[in-house]
């Protein structure tokens, strides 16, 4: 049986990792094709490969059905010759879009070059495709911005958004050009996860983001006070579960949808910190409002490391998820709640890893 090409992006990263490796140990019907940029003087194929075996990928018949491609989401035609792009015309038959630039710090232009041009560029690639692909796009559950309402399951298609930071309104902006594109002889989904911790088995992971720089942080016990709302409630997916609700609902039967890839319930944020001071005995921050914080004595620096994180402990953005657990429910698939179990876990590998020195 012919075997069925997915373009994936991103695949050195955690997401695109794991979703790589979930169709080499889990769909054998499907080849590879991971687009993967030079890096620090290391080609593409060599970072590629050290990727699928960072997640796990041992068995070297699942590297047979990999191929790697050097190249750049955001240059035209991805800077890949005109035969090996014209190559992916003719083969590919799904995509999955999860390269991005995801740090809170990176300004507008920066974040518009690769998320919203590289976006295009797959919309392009997409549309000069011979067969009828299906696109995932991987955006994120933070296009909700600063909207304090319920994000649901469909393309947002206001302008009047606000944002807290050049990377939501890039993807939130990406999601906006797939809705408005018009050139289609194809399908997408978008698939809208929420923050990604460890994989669910050793807490595994390699991009250390946001909560984790909070515990981080914190541990280094240099605050006194920290500008967050003890009712703030936040939704964490183990990186392996997100890929798993991932490549279950990327068919031709979902095309069209918007899926929020989220764990079953929310976790608030003040009592996940006290457990993680609790774990490795530090010494929390005071939480106060953002009035104090404003007229708190807080140097210059320390207001510039702790500003990226302020929006996401005054948080009350919530996420209505029915049409992706009743998707999942059609397939059997069951969610595990993130617990103190699984927390341990992360807190562990974070230690282990050298990630906190406690
Ligand atoms: N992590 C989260 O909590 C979270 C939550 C919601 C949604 N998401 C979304 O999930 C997706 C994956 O996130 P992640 O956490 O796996 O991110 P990540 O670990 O930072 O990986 C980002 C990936 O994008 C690639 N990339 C960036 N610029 C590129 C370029 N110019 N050319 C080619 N590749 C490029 C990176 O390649 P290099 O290795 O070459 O840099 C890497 O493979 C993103 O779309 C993100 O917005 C993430």
């Amino acid at each position: 049986m012919n075997k069925k090409n997915i373009f994936i992006t991103g695949a050195t990263g955690l997401l695109g990792a794991h979703i790589s490796k979930w169709f080499l140990e889990k769909a054998d019907s499907y080849r590879l094709i991971l687009l993967v940029r030079k890096k620090n003087n290391i080609d593409a194929e060599k970072r590629g490969i050290e990727a699928l075996k960072k997640v796990g990928v041992k068995d070297s018949e699942h590297f047979k059905r990999v191929t790697i491609i050097s190249g750049e989401i955001e240059k035209d035609n991805f800077s890949i010759s005109e035969k090996e792009y014209k190559w992916l015309t003719e083969e590919v038959d799904s995509i999955f879009h999860c390269s991005a630039i995801t740090s809170f710090q990176s300004s507008i232009d920066e974040c518009r070059r690769i998320n919203l041009t590289g976006t295009l560029n797959i919309l392009h690639l997409a549309s000069s495709c011979k067969k009828n692909v299906l696109v995932g796009h991987v955006s994120t559950s933070f296009v909700l911005g600063k909207k304090n309402g319920i994000l649901k399951e469909k393309v947002i298609s206001k302008l009047d958004w606000e944002f807290n930071n050049p990377y939501e309104q890039s993807k939130y902006e990406a999601e906006l050009l797939i809705s408005n594109y018009r050139e289609k002889n194809f399908s997408v989904i978008i698939f809208r996860p929420s923050i990604i911790i460890g994989d669910s088995q050793a807490g595994k992971i390699w991009n250390f983001k946001l909560f984790y720089e909070a515990i981080r942080l914190f541990s280094s016990e240099v605050l006194d006070v920290f500008p967050g709302d003890r009712l703030t409630e936040h939704n964490f997916i183990p990186v392996d579960i997100a890929a798993e609700i991932i490549c279950n609902l990327a068919c031709k039967d979902e095309a069209g949808k918007v899926f929020h890839v989220v764990s079953p319930n929310n976790l608030n944020c003040y009592k996940m910190l006290r457990k993680a001071s609790g774990f490795f005995k530090y010494k929390n921050p005071k939480w106060i409002s953002l009035k104090e914080y404003k007229e708190s004595r807080l140097s210059f620096v320390q207001k510039r490391i702790i500003d990226p994180f302020v929006p996401y402990f005054n948080y009350f953005g919530k996420y209505d998820s029915r049409k992706t657990f009743e998707a999942l429910k059609k397939r059997n698939i069951s969610l595990p709640k993130v617990d103190e179990i699984l927390l341990e876990k992360m807190f562990l590998y974070c230690r282990e890893s050298g990630y906190i020195k406690k």
